[in-house]
């Protein structure tokens, strides 16, 4: 994973740039108080340059597998508070009602439901009372879409050989009702989804 992002790096921002309304919508999304945030795969932090855009005193966490991207974001940002770290989310310790707010743009799309339900777990714990999840990401249109992605995958991994513990990379979305299901299953209660059909689509859930 980490290898695919620094070979794209050169172009990496241009190539997301076809994002740049769903980022804007992303980034109104957070509540104006919001001081403490923690991005899951931040990569060169898009989301981050808008976020700060309107209002540069947040303090940003920022995971990454990729030390190229995060090194990138740094250098954008050598003026804001900001920390990273160059670890998987799934593995790393989020810490417990530590921040305002945990988000995550076009990053979660390649794990299975279970993994996400463990992640989303410790999301849920790492946030204060009243803190909130927000998510943008690729969404399948029907479980049809869904089952089919997934079954690619399966066959993708099976014909490569590919342990079960190893990433694949190939796009597994899940539908919104999968989706929101396990963010509610976890604690969440589902505020908003802004559905932008151009680019991701993005759900604002809350720790009540
Ligand atoms: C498509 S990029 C999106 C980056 C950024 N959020 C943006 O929209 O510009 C996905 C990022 O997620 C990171 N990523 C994927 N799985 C990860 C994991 N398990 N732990 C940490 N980072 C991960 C990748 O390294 C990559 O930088």
């Amino acid at each position: 994973m980490a290898d695919f992002f620094t070979k794209r790096l050169h172009d990496y921002e241009e190539h997301m740039s076809i994002w740049e309304k769903s980022y804007q919508m992303f980034a109104d999304c957070l509540p104006s108080d919001c001081r403490k945030l923690l991005d899951l795969g931040c990569g060169t932090g898009l989301e981050l340059d808008r976020i700060w855009q309107r209002d540069p005193r947040i303090e940003v966490t920022g995971i990454d597998l990729c030390r190229d991207m995060l090194d990138k974001l740094q250098a954008k940002h050598s003026d804001k508070k900001l920390v990273t770290v160059c670890e998987d989310y799934f593995q790393y310790d989020l810490g417990h009602e530590m921040w305002d707010a945990v988000i995550s743009f076009e990053s979660l799309y390649h794990f299975l439901p279970e993994q996400k339900e463990t992640l989303y777990q410790k999301v849920y714990h790492s946030l204060e009372d009243g803190g909130i999840f927000l998510l943008g990401d690729y969404i399948a249109c029907c479980d049809d879409e869904e089952e089919l992605l997934r079954n690619v995958c399966l066959k993708k991994r099976q014909k490569q050989g590919i342990a079960e513990e190893c990433f694949v990379h190939f796009d597994i979305p899940l539908t919104l009702e999968h989706e929101t299901r396990i963010m509610e299953k976890v604690g969440f209660h589902i505020e908003k989804v802004l559905e932008d059909p151009d680019g991701a689509t993005i759900i604002i859930a809350k720790k009540e």
